[in-house]
C-alpha cells in the first residue's frame, strides 16, 4: 500500500475530522513504529508501519462497508444538486470518504442498501456473472393469480426482453397482498415491470436481502451501520444469521 498522510489515515478510520486528527497528532497522542509523530503531514504506510493512538495499536481498515435501511423519497446516489441522497443521510465521518451506494434502489423503494468506498467489491456484487440474488417484499395492488409464480419461474416477458427465472411467494394474502420476490438481476425498475407485465402493480417495494445478507431488523429506516467481515462475505456466499 502507498504512503499516506497521517492525518488522512486517522480521519479515514472515523477517529475524527481531518482537523480533529490534526489536533490529536499535534498533541503527541500518535506514534509511528514506537516514536511519537507530531506532524500531520508525515507520510506512512499503514500496512507495514505500526500506528498507535494513546498507546493502543490502530488496526487500519482500508475500506468502509455499510448497511443502510433506505427510506423512500431519497435518491440512491452520492450527490445530487436538488434531491436528498442516501449519502446525505450518513453521519458526517462516513460521508467524507468517497462512499457510494453499491447498486441502486428506486427513489420510492425502501430497505437494504450497501454503501462502500470499495469499487472492486461493488463491481463484484453487481456483475451479472456473480449471480448475487436479491429479495424484495412487494405490496401489490391486486391479488396474485395461480399463473404468476410459474410465469416468474420461467422468466417474465418484458416489452424488450425476457427476465431470468425468478421466484414469487405470497407472504400475506388479501386484496392487496404482500409477496416475496427473488431475482438474480437488477434491471431498471425490474420488479415493478415484472408485475406490470403480469397485469398487476407494485404499491410499495422493500429490499430485504442481498445474497446471504439480510437487512438487520434493528436498523431503523434511514439508519446505517458498518458491516462485519462475515456479513460482507455473505453477500457472495451463504446466509448469516443476525445476532
Ligand atoms: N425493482 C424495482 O422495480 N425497483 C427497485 O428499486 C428495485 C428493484
Amino acid at each position: 500500500m502507498k504512503k499516506e498522510r497521517l492525518d488522512k489515515i486517522l480521519s479515514s478510520q472515523n477517529i475524527g475530522t481531518r482537523r480533529e486528527a490534526d489536533g490529536i497528532i499535534r498533541a503527541g497522542r500518535v506514534s509511528v513504529n514506537g516514536a511519537v509523530e507530531r506532524r500531520p503531514a508525515f507520510r506512512t504506510d499503514a500496512d507495514t508501519d505500526s500506528i498507535a493512538l494513546d498507546g493502543a495499536p490502530l488496526t487500519v481498515k482500508r475500506h468502509l462497508y455499510l448497511m443502510m435501511n433506505k427510506p423512500s423519497g431519497v435518491l440512491s446516489a452520492s450527490r445530487d444538486p436538488s434531491a436528498r441522497t442516501v449519502v446525505d443521510l450518513l453521519p458526517r465521518p462516513w460521508r467524507r470518504r468517497g462512499i457510494f451506494p453499491a447498486g441502486r434502489l428506486d427513489k420510492d423503494t425502501e430497505g437494504l442498501l450497501i454503501l462502500t468506498d470499495d469499487g472492486n467489491f461493488a463491481h463484484r456484487m453487481l456483475a451479472p456473472k456473480s449471480h448475487v440474488a436479491k429479495w424484495y417484499e412487494a405490496r401489490l395492488a391486486s391479488p396474485v393469480t395461480d399463473a404468476d409464480a410459474p410465469a416468474f419461474r420461467s422468466g417474465v416477458e418484458l416489452s424488450d426482453r425476457a427476465c431470468l427465472p425468478a421466484e414469487l411467494s405470497v407472504l400475506e394474502g388479501g386484496a392487496e397482498p404482500l409477496v416475496l420476490v427473488k431475482i438474480r438481476e437488477g434491471k431498471y425498475h425490474q420488479v415493478k415491470r415484472m408485475f406490470l407485465a403480469r397485469g398487476n402493480r407494485v404499491l410499495a417495494l422493500r429490499r430485504v436481502r442481498i445474497g446471504g445478507l439480510e437487512l438487520d431488523p434493528r436498523l431503523g429506516v434511514g439508519q446505517a451501520r458498518e458491516l462485519e467481515t462475515r456479513e460482507r462475505e455473505a453477500v457472495f456466499t451463504g446466509p448469516v444469521l443476525q445476532k
